[in-house]
């Protein structure tokens, strides 16, 4: 084991730490950041996570609502609830777990709701403003995955990042966001995906290589280039007798043959997650200030 790990836990601790002073800003005026959660179904995965999500909430002084529906939710329903949301004066953050079930459209539902409680980021106005390098929100994975090589010293400035899988919600806004012209960013990026050819060919290239495809440790310390930077954003569910519940959380990367030849690598658990959930609070304490007229920025 050569690599340093990237600890995520305590960069989010960081990030949360500065956001609680901004909290109490807000609270001297009588403004309670308060994000709303909806979560449709009992995927245990979007429960835990939902889970997670309000209790940090309430942990830096950000209130919180999970609003729960059966599986069976119909499409309108959920229009209307996010309508009342939108039009509550009090809810500065709306947040719908994903995935969805199939009778619900994502597209309209990430359209209804108001772009300025976005704290997602999934609004297309959100993500079109992001493609344009003029971001307002940014979804809370990609940010937060800028914020963990910053924050440990590994600018992607002028590096070149690859990117391993094309999805919504990570490697495709990720991409995007580590190009933009920005003294964060600025770095030559490469997406590959499943159709890309010899993946190898491109993973042995890679100064940051951002592993977001969802397989199980499909990424091994062969592919990889000497002293690499390995940000692991996968979570696969995997078999393992040996804990209480019978499975395991791993990530895209096989942490015992990649940490022998990166330079950091961010642990599964322990890395990419906690800074999503500290980058949605930050989301959430961002619309509470836009929305009362502060700027923060
Ligand atoms: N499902 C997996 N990641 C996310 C996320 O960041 N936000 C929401 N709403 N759902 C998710």
């Amino acid at each position: 084991m050569s690599a340093i790990i990237i600890d995520g836990k305590k960069i989010a601790s960081e990030v949360k730490g500065e956001l609680e002073g901004r909290i109490g800003k807000l609270r001297e005026k009588n403004i309670f950041p308060y994000l709303v959660a909806i979560l449709v179904g009992e995927n245990p995965a979007s429960v835990q996570y939902v889970n997670m999500k309000a209790k940090a909430c309430t942990k830096i002084g950000i209130k919180s609502r999970v609003i729960s529906f059966p599986e069976k939710l119909g499409e309108g329903e959920l229009l209307e609830l996010i309508e009342e949301l939108n039009a509550d004066k009090l809810v500065h953050g709306i947040l719908v777990q994903l995935p969805l079930p199939n009778q619900i459209d994502q597209l309209k539902i990430n359209l209804a709701v108001d772009v300025s409680k976005d704290v997602d980021g999934f609004h297309p106005e959100n993500l079109g403003r992001l493609l344009l390098g003029k971001p307002n929100f940014i979804p809370a994975t990609p940010l937060g995955i800028l914020e963990l090589l910053s924050r440990s010293g590994n600018s992607p400035v002028g590096k070149h990042t690859i990117v391993l899988g094309r999805g919504d919600l990570v490697g495709r806004p990720f991409s995007v966001l580590v190009s933009l012209k920005d003294k964060r960013a600025n770095s030559t990026v490469t997406l590959c995906h499943s159709a890309t050819r010899n993946l190898n060919h491109f993973t042995k290239q890679a100064d940051i290589l951002i592993c977001a495809m969802g397989k199980a440790r499909m990424i091994t310390g062969d592919m990889i280039m000497p002293g690499a930077v390995i940000i692991d954003a996968g979570t696969s569910a995997v078999n393992d007798p040996s804990t209480e519940k019978g499975i395991r959380i791993v990530g895209d990367v096989d942490f015992d043959s990649v940490s022998e030849v990166a330079g950091f690598i961010t642990p599964v658990p322990g890395g990419v997650g906690p800074m999503t959930i500290a980058m949605l609070l930050s989301n959430t304490v961002k619309a509470a200030e836009q929305i009362n007229g502060i700027c923060n920025d």
